[in-house]
């Protein structure tokens, strides 16, 4: 969920490089005049959708740390002992107080967002961020957290600018702590020229072998790879068994067979696609989408409409994906059944969320 329509950053990549504000439909819903959800709503909210919650993440397209009463949600959002409570951040807006709050919640855990391991690339690319006051909030959490659950991922959008701080990335979230990284192509947003950031015109080949080194010293240094693109292409594999099992063994440390995968896929193929049903975006003026890549007005209003009408409407979108006449954003959807879409290349265009 949002729980904000704002970001105190301008990236070069996204979507707040050209608005301070995203609006979500019904454009004449609003919450606050601020663009946050009110702490309210949110309670509401939790109390309808979260006891029965496996993974709830306080961030999707926008900054959470910035609202006002961040660490009042963040304790709100503990009380349901959710198994994996997360959220995406530049962290920028951490102070001691929601340091504290974000331990005592029990959030599993906490994505940066880094996109350059030095002051100069991180800065060009996190317009309005500074480095040093990233390692300043990096340090203020590592010290909230020592001793409990809550871990750190580092994410790192991958393009032009930072081609050569991939490399750095490893020995980065080593230094800091990182449990997990998150690895992903930069893509074209619609309204941001970012298409200089672009990879996908570059030599693939290189670019694989630049994933593998980096892939291979994060899992060296015992960091997971919480989200990576593929780099093996189907001639790379060796096809005896010693390679198999070598290979296997990897993504294993690398903690890339996740029995979400499989969870994901026996959905997708029951159903047509994983998420109707599954998964629930709540924007910060309450509007409900199946994922993040529908674009039609939004299913509900929540709080106000009822969780057994919204869950009734989402089957329907799921059996008429099954029946092969997908409705709405479904109908020209080319995602469809992707349970993550880390593969991307940087020639989809980005929806709006994490
Ligand atoms: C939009 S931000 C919202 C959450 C938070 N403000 C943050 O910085 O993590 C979520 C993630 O999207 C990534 N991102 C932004 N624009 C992107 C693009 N064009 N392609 C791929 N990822 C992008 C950011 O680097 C960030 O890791």
């Amino acid at each position: 969920m949002d729980l904000t329509e704002r970001c105190n950053l301008r990236c070069v990549m996204c979507y707040f490089s050209v608005t301070d504000r995203l609006r979500f439909p019904p454009f004449d819903r609003e919450l606050a005049d601020n663009g946050n959800m009110p702490l309210a709503t949110f309670e509401r909210i939790a109390e309808t959708y979260f006891p029965r919650a496996w993974r709830v993440a306080l961030g999707c397209a926008a900054e959470p740390l910035i609202h006002r009463d961040f660490a009042a949600i963040v304790r709100a959002a503990g009380r349901y002992r959710i198994p994996e409570l997360w959220f995406p951040t530049n962290l920028l807006a951490l102070n001691a107080d929601k340091a504290e709050a974000i331990v005592a919640a029990g959030v599993h855990t906490v994505a940066v967002s880094v996109d350059g391991m030095r002051a100069e690339t991180y800065e060009k690319i996190r317009v309005g961020g500074r480095f040093a006051q990233l390692l300043e909030r990096l340090a203020l959490l590592n010290e909230a957290r020592r001793g409990s659950r809550t871990r750190l991922r580092f994410i790192f959008t991958w393009m032009r600018s930072n081609r050569e701080d991939l490399q750095l990335l490893p020995a980065f979230a080593a230094e800091h702590g990182a449990a997990e990284i998150d690895v992903r192509f930069v893509t074209p947003t619609v309204g941001v020229d970012n298409a200089a950031e672009l990879l996908s015109g570059e030599d693939p080949s290189a670019l694989n072998d630049e994933l593998a080194a980096a892939g291979e010293a994060a899992v060296a240094r015992g960091i997971r790879l919480a989200y990576y693109p593929g780099f093996e292409t189907p001639e790379d594999r060796e096809e005896n068994l010693a390679a198999i099992a070598k290979r296997a063994l990897w993504r294993v440390r690398a903690g890339l067979y996740r029995w979400e995968y499989f969870d994901y896929e026996l959905a997708k193929w029951r159903h047509g696609c994983a998420y109707p049903g599954r998964t629930y975006v709540i924007r910060p003026n309450g509007a409900v989408s199946p994922c993040i890549f529908w674009n039609e007005p939004p299913l509900a209003l929540a709080p106000e409409t009822p969780r057994a009408e919204v869950d009734r409407r989402l089957g329907a979108i799921r059996e008429a994906i099954r029946c092969g006449e997908p409705q709405g954003s479904c109908a020209g959807c080319t995602v469809r059944g992707d349970a993550f879409y880390q593969p991307f290349r940087g020639d989809e265009t980005r929806p709006l969320g994490d």
